[in-house]
């Protein structure tokens, strides 16, 4: 486990998040009792990666029961499924988020609960399962990953995919982390991942905790790594795989994808089934959330352009799925045609 939480259910009805857009010169944890203020710590990403949002949205659900205003499992019902919607607008991109909400929900709209103390039971049980399961499903993504991994390695990673982006371990992090602890000697080459550097932040502090060799790299040159020093793969996560294998990831991921193509160099998606979304057809149906131009305009508290300047700013691009050598869940390990490997994996129970 890492010295560190994204996410945590305390006992006394409330939930606890790292906020990570004070690391890493800061470790402050926020308490939160409303799934309203869940909600907003999501959308302004004082948690973030796709399955730390599920995860936390689960637990926001679990504040509605413990917190509740009403005194029939009716009213706490509607109560949730409000609470639901709320948490559903906080950002677009990651199934994660909805499939988390989704299952809490077919859980909790059970009219056999039918008393608050059921309801409140119920949904704890069921938040804790799914933070409890990611950190296991996780795991297992690093051991199928395995042979994929050459001793001596180096991998370029982008984006932040590990402890902090889930509830535990991480997807394509963990895949960098477990190589490392069953000492291959991989060397992880670090997209710094403008515009909220999650890379330069959030990756390079764990991997300075795991004590995996690495550098930071800006975005712009992992064409030259490959081409002149040498890379054994790409890994990185996803926030919603469609079924033919189109991957939305972080920007940036897209543009590393077909470097990686140009050089023949191995590009893996690490990515939990929960991730997995085989009712959307192809990355063209994919939201892309559009983020405030600060992100771009602003580094730190330091205006980089002039006033007024205009910005496109998409949290994410999609990553067509001919420019990926294979999808690693913890199912297993899916080569294209993906429109098949997918569904054959999604329906391995
Ligand atoms: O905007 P973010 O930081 O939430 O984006 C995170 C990513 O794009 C991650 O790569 C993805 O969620 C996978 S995390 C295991």
């Amino acid at each position: 486990m890492s010295s560190f939480h994204s996410v945590q259910w305390l006992d006394k009805g409330v939930v606890r998040m790292l906020d990570q857009r004070k690391l890493p010169h800061e470790t402050i944890y926020n308490e939160y009792t409303t799934a309203e203020q869940v909600a907003e710590a999501i959308h302004d990403m004082v948690i973030r990666g796709a399955p730390a949002i599920g995860a936390a949205a689960a637990y926001g659900l679990c504040l509605v029961g413990a917190h509740t205003r009403h005194d029939s499992a009716t009213g706490l019902q509607i109560e949730l499924n409000e609470a639901a919607e709320t948490l559903r607008q906080a950002r677009p991109t990651a199934v994660n988020l909805f499939w988390a909400i989704d299952r809490m929900m077919n859980r909790l709209n059970d009219p056999a609960l039918d008393s608050i103390e059921a309801l409140q039971a119920a949904a704890l049980a069921e938040a804790k399962a799914i933070a409890a399961e990611d950190v296991a499903i996780n795991k297992q993504i690093g051991r199928n990953a395995m042979p994929l991994v050459p001793d001596g390695a180096t991998i370029i990673h982008h984006c932040n995919t590990g402890s902090l982006a889930t509830v535990d371990y991480g997807t394509a992090l963990g895949i960098i982390r477990m190589a490392h602890e069953e000492g291959k000697n991989v060397f992880a080459l670090v997209d710094e991942t403008r515009p909220r550097l999650q890379g330069g932040r959030l990756t390079a502090y764990e991997l300075q905790q795991y004590g995996v060799p690495f550098q930071v790299i800006v975005d712009g040159a992992s064409g030259h790594f490959m081409r002149v020093k040498g890379v054994d793969l790409c890994v990185v996560g996803a926030d919603r795989v469609a079924a033919n294998g189109d991957t939305a990831n972080k920007i940036g991921t897209y543009n590393l994808a077909v470097v990686a193509h140009e050089n023949g160099v191995p590009f893996y998606v690490a990515a939990p089934t929960t991730t997995i979304d085989l009712a959307t057809p192809t990355g063209d149906e994919i939201e892309i959330e559009e983020r405030p131009a600060l992100e771009v305009t602003t580094v730190g508290t330091w205006q980089i352009t002039p006033d007024d300047t205009p910005v496109g700013n998409p949290a994410f691009d999609v990553t067509p799925a001919k420019y990926i050598t294979a999808i690693i869940s913890e199912k297993g390990v899916a080569y294209p045609p993906f429109e098949k490997s997918l569904a054959a994996l999604m329906a391995n129970e």
